[in-house]
Parts: C-alpha cells; structure tokens; sequence
C-alpha cells in the first residue's frame, strides 16, 4: 500500500499543496438547504455554513463536501439543476460562495463540490431551447429525443421505469402545439438526461470543472457517475432485460447495459482527468456509482476520476463477519485501483445509521441504494426502532470507520448522533420518490430535516425562521449546543475521534489481529495503536493498553457489546 506523509507532521502551507491531502480525509457532507439559514427563509445557506466554519473546524474534518448549491427549482433536492455555474440565488451568491471557500481554506478545509452530469433540469436553458426547437435539430441533441411507439407516436420508445418511479421517458408537446417527442430521464421528469455522444456536453461540462476549479473548489463529487454514456441502439432492450442486469444476475455482460456502467464513459473521466491535473494539487473526484465492485476501480483509476464511493458497509448490516469481509475486500480493491478506500454510513440518501442500527435485523435492509429498484424506506418497521441500540450502535460502528485507512465521508447531523424523522406529514414531503411511487415509497426527506443548533427556540437555533421540513419536538435533544463539551455526547466523541484520527495516521497499512470472537473485530494500525469492536452482545476482555477513545463507557476494564475502543 502506498505510504503519505502524516497530516499531523505537515503544516497549514504543507497541507494544502499536497495533492495526496484526500486519500485519508475526513470528508462532511453538507446538504446546504438544510444546514444553516442564515436570513431566517427557512431554507439553509452559504451565508449560513460560513458562519460555521469555526463550528466545521473544531470538528476536525479535513473537507467539506457541498451538495448541489446551484439554481434549482428543487425538483430533487437540487440535483435538479438550471445553470453550472451559478449559486442559487435562495441560497446566495457567487461572492457568498467565495467568502465560504476562503473561510473554509482559511481554516485549513478543503471544499468538494457536487456535480451533477447526467441530466440537467427541465428549466435549464438548454431544454428550453430544445422543447423550442424542431425534431431533429442541433438543440435536441444535446438531450435524448426519441420518437414514440404507436400508431401516433403515443407509447413511450420503451418500458423503461424512472429510478424513482413510473416511466423513464415523458412526451412533450411540440412548438405547434401537437404532440410530439419523448426525452428520457433516468430520475425524475424535471431531470432530463443530458446527451453525453455530443461534443458540446462533454466541452461544456470541462468548462464547468475549470470554472469551480478557478474559484478554489478543490474536488468533485461526481453525481451518477456511471449512468452519463448510452447505447440507445434501436429497437431498445426492454425492462424485463434491464432487469435482470440489475439485478447482477445472467443480464448483460460488463459494460454493455444500455445505460449503466458502460465502458465509454471512462473516455468521459479521463478528459477530466486532464482538467484536473492543470491544478496544483490536483483537482480530485469521487464517483458515486452504483456498480457492482469488481467494477468500481475503473471509475477510481487514478487516469479517471481517483476514488469512487463504496457503499457496501452502508448496505451491511451490524456484524463483525460481514463487516470484516467488506473491509478486507475493499482494501485490496483499492490497493489494485491505485486510489485509497471510501467508508461511508449516512447520506441524503439513506435512512441515518443510528435508525438503521436500531430496527431489527440491523442496518442493511433498510438502507439499500440507487440500483434501479428505487431507494429505500418503505417497509423500515419504525414502530420497532430502538433508539438507543441505534445509537449505541452507530458510535461504535463510527469509530471503527474512523480508524480505517481511506477517507471517511460523514454526513451532517451524524456527527449528533441524530435519528432519521419518520413523522414527516405527507403534505409537507418534498422527495420525488414520495410523489412518483404514490406514497408508497416514502423517500428520503427524513435525512434531510435542517439540523439542530440549540436545544429550543425557534427553528432549534437553525435559523430565525422555520425550517422547510419540519423538525419534531424530540429534536432539541439533538442539538448541537446540548452536546458541546459534554463529555461522553457524540459530538464530543466525533471531536475526540477526529483529532485523534489525524495524529496517528501515519500510513495507509492495517493488520488484523486476533480476536478470540467471531464477533470481536480487532486491527492494529502503525505506530502501535489498534481497534477492537464487540458486535456480540456479551462484555469480552480487552487487550492491554491506554484507552484513547471508546465508543461506549467501559465496564470494568471490559469492552461491553456494541461497543468500539482505540487502544496505544
Ligand atoms: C444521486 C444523488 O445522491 C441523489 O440525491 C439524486 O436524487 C440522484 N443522484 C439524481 O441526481
């Protein structure tokens, strides 16, 4: 494995030159809209996450991940989006989001930018002009206009379903007011998905890097990196095809999906690749993308994008045997793929692992991903949730990440421990998976409630207005200002953990060590500092050695179930 210099031995200067600065970051994603508001509209803001940056910054992340900021009509949380280059002007300016980026580097953070390639919003200029234009012509292009089937043209070009339900293509209504033309879109209607065959998208999109670039955006975060190249060969395959390629059973050989993980679209990252690679450092990016992992080094390569998501702990349920496989299996990936590995809980996709921990039959079922079945949470038995295992859980699954090699992606509110909100009133849901599966699926809106700042009051401390998704009563609890200093709260044991985590990397190699229990996990990293985590439900002894942090109170000298210890 590859060695890098410590973070703690490098200075301030010494760190933001060093283009391996990623390969073992703490990575905190912040979904904008819901972090901070700072001119009380209920909806969170740039303005609003600069005024916490001391916040970021005593938390002891190396990044920030912004997702989508960008003018949006918010169709899907702002991965709807109308113009590449801009700032919603809901959540500011471009010189609100300069002064973000200046305080973020000031403070020694690094700032990951979200972008979104495979579909533009219905209201970007570029569909507009296309909905205006002719069939067949240049402005089309750019997206995929399809005739339809029918005696009129009046059947979709296929059955294909919406990852977020219904079908994947919608008719339009042509210029002379006939109707015409279908475009596919992989999510929802307002997502059009961009025609990446055009050289103009591809040349457009490199602009777009240059121009976050230019402005001290240090990496990318790269929204369905492995749906951007089509085959649309006629006739198309039908859905009960598509099906079983998703399924990863016999379907479709590797790379030869009609629009997931086809091999082209690494000629896509490899262009990218060159932009990135005019910075110094670097610019980086990671992929998410949803393909199987015999797959995924393609898109972490350092000629592509340099890391990709795994979100295969995420899908595990709380298990030392399924926990240690994953791990192991992941290294070596990345060992073979030159990048460093990705761990990753919670996002503002999935049900927040301290829920997922605390329903039956663990965390796995309840959180599965994008994999065009649609996105988890109907069916999470809430009613059966232990908050408390959850949590208990979910610290002790954090700690074990954090002492992983690779880089760590938090997501907001996790760093509090918080639950996922179940009691989000239909008429105040906003996900567009909600909508498009008729309720039956509820989405994702419970991940993304604004963030409690205070134990009471207004908005708890989010803003001076509401919050556009409504926080329950018990949320106050949460707060960031009922947790700080408090010793044993899990804000205080993220701060602990996080500073702790840069000190004593010192490489990227780790060895298991024995643990007497299948369901004790123990590893040793360099420099004498080891982890070990009890799945099982019994206390089982510790090795010797000074406690440095410890997910749970230790009962006498034992390590009690659900529970992870840093021991030197
Ligand atoms: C993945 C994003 O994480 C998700 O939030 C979004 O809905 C889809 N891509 C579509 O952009």
């Amino acid at each position: 494995m590859t060695n890098t210099a410590t973070l703690a031995t490098l200075s301030g200067s010494d760190l933001a030159a060093d283009p391996n600065w990623w390969r073992q970051a703490s990575v905190y994603q912040i979904y904008p809209r819901s972090f901070s508001d700072s001119n009380g509209d209920g909806l969170g803001d740039i303005k609003g996450i600069t005024a916490k940056v001391p916040y970021l910054k005593e938390l002891g992340i190396d990044a920030v991940w912004l997702s989508p900021f960008y003018p949006s009509a918010l169709a899907d949380g702002g991965y709807d989006v109308d113009d590449y280059r801009d700032v919603d002007p809901k959540l500011g300016t471009l010189a609100d989001f300069d002064e973000m980026s200046a305080a973020l580097h000031a403070a020694g953070i690094k700032l990951i930018a979200d972008i979104v390639p495979n579909h533009s919003s219905d209201r970007h200029e570029w569909f507009q002009e296309a909905l205006a234009a002719p069939r067949g012509s240049a402005a089309r292009e750019r997206y995929i206009f399809r005739d339809g089937l029918g005696e009129n043209g009046e059947l979709p070009p296929s059955d294909w379903e919406s990852v977020f339900g219904g079908p994947a293509w919608e008719r339009i209504t042509e210029p002379d007011g006939t109707p015409g033309q279908w475009y596919m879109h992989i999510f929802a209607k307002e997502q059009p998905d961009l025609n990446w065959a055009n050289r103009e998208i591809r040349d457009d999109f490199l602009k777009t890097l240059r121009f976050w670039s230019d402005r001290g955006v240090d990496g990318f975060r790269v929204d369905v990196a492995h749906a951007l190249t089509k085959d649309l060969t006629e006739p198309l395959i039908s859905k009960v095809e598509l099906s079983a390629a998703n399924t990863g059973t016999d379907g479709f050989p590797d790379g030869s999906h009609p629009f997931w993980d086809r091999d082209e679209v690494h000629e896509v990252y490899a262009e990218w690749r060159e932009v990135f690679n005019e910075y110094n450092p670097p610019r980086t990016a990671v992929a998410e993308a949803w393909v199987h992992a015999t797959r995924r080094a393609r898109y972490a390569s350092p000629e592509g994008l340099g890391q990709a998501f795994n979100f295969d702990l995420l899908q595990a349920d709380f298990d030392a045997g399924e926990f240690r496989e994953i791990i192991a299996r992941n290294l070596a990936e990345a060992t073979e793929s030159g990048a460093s590995s990705t761990w990753v809980f919670s996002n503002h996709d999935v049900v927040r692992h301290a829920t997922r921990y605390g329903l039956p039959q663990g965390g796995g079922k309840h959180a599965q991903g994008q994999d065009g079945k649609g996105w988890l949470l109907a069916g999470a038995p809430v009613e059966e949730l232990d908050v408390e295992l959850g949590l208990r859980r979910a610290r002790a699954a954090t700690l074990l990440m954090l002492a992983l090699p690779g880089s760590a992606y938090l997501y907001q509110g996790e760093e509090l421990g918080l639950q996922e909100v179940a009691e989000i009133p239909d008429a105040e849901r906003q996900d567009p998976t909600f909508f498009r599966n008729k309720g039956v699926e509820i989405g994702r809106d419970g991940c993304r409630v604004p963030l409690p700042w205070a134990p009471e009051g207004t908005s708890f401390g989010f803003g001076a207005g509401g919050a556009h998704l409504p926080q329950p009563a018990w949320f106050g609890r949460y707060a960031v200002a009922a947790q700080d200093g408090v010793e044993g709260s899990t804000l205080e044991l993220y701060r602990k953990a996080l500073k702790l985590r840069r000190e004593l990397q010192t490489s990227e190699e780790l060895q298991w060590q024995e643990s007497g229990s299948a369901d004790v996990l123990r590893f040793s990293r360099p420099g004498g500092w080891q982890t070990v985590t009890n799945f099982g439900d019994a206390p089982v002894d510790l090795p010797a050695g000074e406690v440095l942090a410890s997910s749970g109170p230790l009962e006498d000298g034992q390590l009690p179930a659900n529970t992870t210890v840093w021991l030197r």
